[in-house]
């Protein structure tokens, strides 16, 4: 069942979203070579009790997996997403996907970036710009009466014919109450096909573009994912509210993209 989200609930959505917004832009000016990862976490953490929120992410438990133990995603170059902040530090030339998600009043919001650090290559820096750009495809067409498939479908036409891959075993989501709700969002799809999007769906699109195969593998940790060749992803995400005006972004500060 897909629950929609009434007009208080939304309100309390926008808020969640505006913490989530406003924390991930201060993160990623800590993204900076000789930071650890651990480092952008602990911010995190601080941002967090300051405005009274709770992680989305802390203890999150999907499936039998160990409970995730910190409240950031911090994956670099060839992890994909869900890669565990540590002492790893980051260098001149990575790109740092920062996922972060927070509860407010009961709502959850959930947002990701691609980061590059200090000077990345071409190859980098258009992998990052045509994954941000799948985004927004995708998002331009989250209008009620739309189809899941339609968005899936621009995402994946952009991703593709800009000569990437894109992920198929990790999709968009719906987000409210609980991190992860009915529906699937996948970034990949047929026009015309999957449920019909309605005002007061609230969706998180989040695609993970590849340079080479769409392969991942999962760490031992039971929690980061790479890809299988080795070569570099990228990861953006928006928590987006379906309205009679089209979508809503909520997790985007006003003027930031
Ligand atoms: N945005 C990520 C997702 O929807 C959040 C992962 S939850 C975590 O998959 F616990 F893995 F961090
Ligand atoms: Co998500």
């Amino acid at each position: 069942m897909i629950y929609l989200k009434s007009g208080r609930e939304l309100d309390s959505m926008r808020e969640a979203g505006r913490h989530v917004g406003e924390i991930l832009l201060a993160l990623r000016e800590l993204a900076k070579p000789g930071v650890t990862t651990s480092e952008i976490d602990r911010h995190a953490r601080l941002e967090i009790r300051k405005r009274k929120l709770e992680s989305s992410f802390l203890g999150y438990s999907p499936g039998g997996a160990p409970p995730y133990p910190a409240v950031i995603c911090t994956s670099v170059n060839a992890e994909i997403v869900h890669a565990i902040p540590g002492k790893r530090e980051l260098v001149d030339g990575d790109i740092l996907k920062l996922d972060f998600g927070v509860v407010f009043r009961g709502f959850h919001g959930d947002s990701a970036v691609t980061i590059a650090v200090g000077e990345v290559s071409e190859e980098s820096r258009g992998l990052i710009e045509a994954t941000r750009r799948s985004m927004y495809a995708g998002i331009d067409r989250m209008c009620p009466g739309n189809r899941l498939g339609d968005v899936g479908h621009a995402v994946q036409t952009l991703a593709e014919g800009e000569g990437y891959s894109v992920v198929r075993d990790f999709v968009g989501h719906g987000v409210g109450r609980e991190l992860h709700e009915p529906p699937q969002l996948p970034n990949f799809g047929r026009p015309g096909r999957g449920q019909r999007l309605r005002v007061g769906m609230v969706l998180a699109i989040e695609p993970m573009v590849n340079v080479g195969s769409p392969e991942v593998k999962i760490r031992g940790d039971g929690w980061t994912a790479q890809t299988a060749d080795g070569k570099r992803s990228s990861h953006f995400e928006h928590t987006v509210a379906i309205t009679d005006d089209g979508p809503e972004i909520l997790t985007q500060v006003p003027g930031s993209h």
